[in-house]
């Protein structure tokens, strides 16, 4: 790549009429994982393109630059704050420019059909409006920096099993009214930029070579006048991706275009025509980036600057829900013993799993995070919550006495004598993904790696050491293979799904002895099989842990000991990013093996227990009512621990809500019978009923319902009235916070129409707003929405919206569960629509 500046801005048409065939052609993919292709002659730079959807990775999964972190998206959405999440998208912006990257590939608006979905994370919420309105404020956010975003994944990508195969079937009003809704908002109040298309099919067709999606409704219907690109290796033909409107396929170099192009022109199957009108997307999005004036290829930087700390401290306090708190248990006091107990309490969950993680410039854990505010905290483990063993790096040295590893790299296998580097690089972090790996000397995805640090136990035990590889690997501790994950492999999660299981090796080793650590691995084309369905990995890579062997029953009886010395307990469990990733869905609801017993134990002999709980996603606490205090924390970014701390201790007066449903068991989810791809199809037979609407047609009982959050304080919401000026309905009513300490709340308005012609849900969210109200005062509230969106269903006889004469409900208050305001309006004569 050159180094061109990006400083004027090319005319498009101009360019369009002096590019070759071979330089459109080349236009319409990347050339590696994060870059556009150039014409130089032209003046058109190559663009970069990074990773959202919680914050900017730059251009390397491997030994990435530093950067923020943001909550995951049900973090974002559990806020309920759209200037707040839209804040966060204007970090993501400022976070780009530094990274050199003029698009970002987020944010994700997919639905939570189920609490199983491995992105479930990264999405927003199992509510149409809610998710259409947070993807809204976060693409305005991004763009206001002059950054373009990149709403993804463009639909039904709501799974990960079998993502490129899967075909999501589905009525058209559920993809209009639940699926597509979202997007369609966040086309009407945000206009991004680009669009990535999903893996997966929609009844019948890729999405990525879908005309009705891409061209009909998106361009047509919505009006969309940018970019569409594919998901990474999701472009999966040549003329019917081009036909249907796929403008650029991702990542580079070209696997299904290029030359293949040449020959549909060829032979007539593509007309030069048709490759105009995708190279005119890709020139425009290229002239919108070079009006950021970042130079080609640039070097990626840091801000890391107090404003963004304080700034994500905020986002994740302020999506932070309280679920529960009898007795008033919290806040606690910081004066009073505490003990903080669990897997989750010196682990940092800060992220998921997949595209969306990235190196933060820190991660504060709940433990230092409550440590910080009150500094005799006693910490106990309780129970291993670890899905993969964590990680070598943590714990080994390099001879240079840093912390980490010695990474080698060699173009022959170990068997070769005398083999020689052609580099050396010290690795910090032992879960390595070669993908973007790049040296000059390296020209093939075949090669080979080593891993070389020391280990010096601070007591004798038996500890264990594991291997997860696309590729193929073994350990050495002294000389002795410990693990070998080559010579038999067993087909894991690992690497989006193309990896190996984790194999485990267990050694006795001694306090204080040193021990040298080695592992050798082969890229992922010596892999001894590979895994139809999932994504391509290029070179591959491999996950490296070591843990001293915990036994469960032992942990729990120490931690039992130390709740009971306590005043308070904080108990940390949840999830972490090796449970919730891209590449699979969790299996089941539940709590890794052992936290449930370590929370009946210590709830036992501790009544004044909060239970904290990091997951993206629902999980299951058949303790629930044991537990008089629950906190769902999410993953709350760089500030994870802090952020827990500050609702601890009521520096932050809780004001998050679930922005999903929360069910009791696995089985009651509305998705249960069809949330698998069976031999490639996943049936929606839940049709509409997503979530809570679900929930509520069938009044089902759920652990906690979409919408709930408690507060410190109390608050009164009264003084409705709803207004109707035709385009909009005006909801107004009045707050008073009648507690003792300041509080934010968020008034939620679900509309419900009286005598539908056709079964809908019993009511669904249409607006929301949150406002901050000081102890005793009392705030007037304004939430206006569109009078179409709130009324319409989907006609499928007639294929548009339709608002139908009636009476509608509207429904105020402050959860899903409990709307005891009630206003009204009226449409007075049925009409059909389409478009925004
Ligand atoms: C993910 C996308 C991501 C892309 C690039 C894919 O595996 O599905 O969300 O943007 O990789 O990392």
């Amino acid at each position: 790549m050159g180094s061109m500046p990006l400083k004027t801005t090319i005319d498009v048409e101009d360019v369009l009429s002096q590019l070759s065939i071979s330089e459109k052609v080349a236009l319409l993919s990347g050339i590696d994982f994060w870059h556009t292709a150039p014409v130089h002659r032209l003046g058109v730079p190559s663009v970069r393109l990074s990773d959202g959807p919680n914050g900017v990775r730059g251009t390397r999964f491997f030994n990435g630059v530093p950067a923020a972190c943001l909550p995951c998206g049900t973090g974002l959405a559990a806020t309920w704050d759209t200037d707040l999440i839209k804040n966060g998208g204007r970090l993501q912006g400022h976070e780009a420019i530094a990274k050199g990257a003029a698009v970002i590939l987020g944010p994700t608006t997919n639905m939570q059909r189920s609490p199983l979905g491995g992105r479930g994370f990264e999405s927003f919420s199992e509510d149409p409006y809610l998710a259409g309105a947070m993807s809204a404020a976060t693409i305005n956010g991004i763009q206001s920096t002059g950054v373009a975003a990149t709403i993804k994944h463009y639909v039904c990508n709501d799974q990960e099993d079998q993502r490129q195969a899967v075909d999501s079937i589905l009525t058209e009003r559920a993809l209009r009214e639940i699926y597509l809704m979202p997007f369609m908002i966040a086309q009407r109040d945000s206009s991004p930029d680009c669009y990535m298309t999903a893996y997966n099919r929609v009844n019948g067709v890729h999405v990525s070579e879908n005309p009705r999606l891409m061209q009909d409704i998106l361009r047509r219907e919505w009006g969309f006048d940018g970019l569409v690109m594919s998901d990474w290796f999701g472009t999966y033909s040549t003329t019917e991706s081009i036909l249907a409107g796929l403008d650029l396929e991702m990542p580079g170099p070209t696997y299904i275009r290029g030359q293949l192009v040449n020959q549909a022109i060829g032979c007539g199957k593509l007309q030069e025509y048709d490759i105009d009108q995708r190279v005119r997307e890709v020139l425009k999005l290229v002239k919108r980036a070079q009006s950021l004036g970042l130079p080609e290829n640039a070097p990626e930087k840091t801000v890391d600057t107090p404003e963004t700390s304080a700034l994500l401290r905020k986002i994740s306090s302020n999506g932070i829900v309280l679920m529960k708190n009898e007795r008033s248990l919290l806040p606690f006091d910081k004066k009073k013993t505490t003990a903080i107990i669990g897997p989750n309490a010196a682990y940092a969950a800060y992220c998921g799993g997949g595209s969306a993680s990235l190196l933060p410039y820190y991660a504060v854990s709940p433990l230092d995070g409550l440590q910080a505010q009150a500094s005799d905290a006693k910490y106990a483990l309780g129970a291993p919550g670890w899905k993969s063993l964590p990680l070598m790096t943590r714990s080994t040295k390099t001879k240079g006495d840093k912390a980490g590893l010695t990474m080698k790299v060699f173009l022959d296998p170990p068997s070769v004598k005398d083999r020689k580097a052609v580099d050396e690089i010290h690795v910090a972090n032992s879960d390595i993904l070669l993908m973007d790996y790049k040296n000059p000397a390296v020209k093939s995805t075949l090669y080979w790696v080593s891993l070389d640090g020391t280990f010096t136990p601070s007591e004798t035990s038996d500890y264990e050491l594991s291997l997860a590889v696309a590729g193929t690997g073994k350990i050495y501790v002294n000389g002795n293979c410990v693990v070998d994950n080559e010579t038999k492999q067993r087909p894991g999660n690992s690497f989006f799904g193309a990896g190996t299981a984790e194999e485990i090796g267990t050694l006795k080793m001694n306090q204080g002895e040193t021990y040298n650590v080695r592992v050798e691995f082969g890229t992922y084309p010596t892999m001894t099989f590979h895994t139809k369905g999932a994504t391509g990995f290029g070179a591959g890579g491999l996950r490296v842990g070591l843990e001293r062997k915990v036994e469960v029953e032992t942990e729990i009886e120490r931690a039992v000991r130390l709740a009971q010395q306590a005043d308070q307990v904080v108990l940390c469990a949840g999830l972490n990013k090796d449970w919730e990733s891209e590449g699979y869905d969790r299996e089941h609801m539940d709590l890794p093996p052992g936290s449930d017993d370590l929370i009946k134990a210590v709830l036992a002999v501790n009544p004044n227990t909060a239970v904290v709980i990091q997951s993206g996603t629902p999980v299951a606490m058949p303790w629930l009512k044991d537990a008089p205090a629950v906190l769902q924390a999410w993953y709350g970014g760089n500030e994870t621990g802090n952020a827990i701390a500050d609702v601890v201790f009521g520096n932050t007066n809780p004001s998050g809500k679930l922005p999903l449903s929360f069910p009791i068991r696995n089985e009651d989810n509305p998705a249960f019978l069809n949330y698998k791809s069976e031999r490639q199809r996943a049936i929606y037979g839940e049709d509409v009923y997503i979530g809570y609407r679900f929930y509520e047609k069938t009044q089902k009982e759920v652990a906690f319902p979409f919408g709930h959050g408690l507060s410190y304080t109390t608050f009164d919401i009264k003084d409705l009235s709803v207004d109707d000026d035709e385009a909009n309905i005006v909801v107004t009513a009045t707050v008073t916070n009648t507690g003792k300490v300041d509080g934010a709340q968020v008034v939620q308005a679900y509309v419900s129409q009286q005598n539908p012609s056709i079964n809908r849900p019993p009511k669904e969210l249409k607006g929301f707003t949150k406002v901050f109200v000081k102890a005793g005062a009392t705030e007037k509230v304004k939430i206006s929405f569109s009078k179409k969106y709130a009324a319409s269903f989907w006609d499928e006889g007639r294929d548009s919206w339709i608002m139908e004469k009636d009476v509608y409900d509207v429904l105020v208050g402050d959860s899903s569960a409990s709307t005891p305001l009630k206003g009204q309006f009226k449409v007075d004569q049925t009409k059909w629509w389409r478009g925004l």
